[in-house]
């Protein structure tokens, strides 16, 4: 009992969130962007049958990460530079099952009203040189809470990716090691030897939607 009163004394004054009174309602929009992923998700599963994600994460940026954002980038350490100068407090990461589901979830998200694509990046197709894949949208939803100007309904920005498994499963490994890293020697060797699995990944992407395209050509064929 005594132990722990000493821990909360060394603990000290907890420092106010960046995001001030705004941290609820982020956490709120993210829900409600979840929502609608999901629920255009099984309206497209209804019209052309199968699953097009896997799983969905998401999560707002930890409050240390988004100040040391913004003093790299110069910017006031504050609720208003975090929400306006920076499109990614809240991030969402759709993991589909294969390449194409990629796309089928992107022409849900553009069929989406009260939301606007602020920008696009295909490193799916146009992948990074180091070989990191995954196409990502910044979005501006419109959402009946208010925003950091004082707007009601109110605008936030919503950072989503959206990747295969594969593709995933390399981006959180190389995350890891690269943060973990700190040779410097051999940094060429690993370079190119990571590169060398993303690239082998892809091909694997590219070879089970294959698959995927022959066996619902065949089971077509047979219903007709
Ligand atoms: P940020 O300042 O990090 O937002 O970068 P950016 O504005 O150049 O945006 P970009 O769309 O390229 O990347 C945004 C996010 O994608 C990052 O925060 C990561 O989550 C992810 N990402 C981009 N490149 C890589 C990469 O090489 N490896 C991994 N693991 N993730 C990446
Ligand atoms: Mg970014």
């Amino acid at each position: 009992m005594e132990e722990e009163n000493v821990i909360l004394e060394e603990e000290g004054p907890v420092r106010e969130s960046i995001y001030g009174e705004y941290e609820e309602t982020l956490r709120l929009v993210m829900e409600d962007v979840f929502h609608r992923i999901r629920s255009s998700q099984r309206e497209y599963e209804k019209v052309h049958g199968g699953k097009i994600a896997e799983h969905l994460d998401g999560r707002i940026k930890e409050d240390q990460s988004m100040r040391e954002k913004l003093a790299m980038r110069g910017l006031p350490i504050n609720a208003h530079s975090a929400l306006r100068e920076v499109t990614d407090a809240i991030g969402i990461r759709v993991v589909c099952g294969f390449r194409d589901d990629i796309y089928a979830n992107l022409d849900c998200i553009r069929s989406w009203g009260q939301t606007k694509i602020i920008q696009e990046k295909d490193y799916v197709r146009h992948a990074k040189g180091n070989g990191y894949r995954s196409y990502h949208v910044i979005l501006d939803v419109e959402e009946p809470y208010m925003d950091v100007d004082g707007e009601c309904p109110g605008h936030f920005y919503v950072e989503i990716q959206l990747r295969t498994i594969a593709m995933d499963s390399w981006a959180a490994l190389e995350h890891e090691i690269s943060y973990k890293q700190g040779v410097s020697g051999n940094a060429r060797l690993i370079e190119t030897e990571l590169k060398r699995c993303a690239d082998e990944l892809a091909s694997c992407d590219v070879t089970m939607q294959t698959i995927r395209d022959l066996i619902r050509h065949e089971n077509a064929k047979n219903r007709s």
